[in-house]
């Protein structure tokens, strides 16, 4: 892959900012810390342009509530075209935690991680899109 140099103008403050920024988020130089910004913006266009991305859903849950596991299944068989995968792990007595990995249209997986996050007794849910990174080279 051939690498390009460009300059930017910006701001002193908003410089000093975002070398704190880099510092921050443990950024070895500049140049990494703007790929993955570029790539976040990229991302986020993909998902909003209804792009077919990478999705984990995470679900914090108190598996006695025996009618939201099976409400969670069945959340997941009825989009079962997209679940790539999932991992349950009892976490101690009462708590489980469930990971989802999907891969879908965004706009078709988003609905279905609203319902599974919003299902009564869920005490965290997370929704993560991500590409498939076919535009990200
Ligand atoms: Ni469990």
């Amino acid at each position: 892959m051939r690498l390009i140099r460009f300059g930017i103008s910006i701001p002193e403050n908003l410089s000093k900012k975002f070398d704190q920024f880099i510092r921050n988020k443990k950024y070895s130089n500049r140049s990494e810390a703007i790929r993955d910004l570029i790539r976040n913006a990229l991302v986020q266009e993909e998902v909003e342009q209804n792009a077919e991305v990478v999705a984990v859903v995470s679900l914090l849950y108190d598996h006695h509530k025996r009618e939201l596991s099976e409400r969670l299944l069945d959340l997941q068989h009825s989009k079962a075209h997209m679940v790539l995968t999932s991992t349950h792990i009892h976490l101690d007595h009462d708590n489980c935690i469930e990971v989802i990995i999907m891969r879908g249209e965004s706009q078709e997986i988003k609905p279905l991680a609203d319902a599974l996050v919003a299902s009564k007794g869920v005490k965290h849910g997370t929704l993560e899109m991500s590409s498939t990174g076919k535009y990200l080279d």
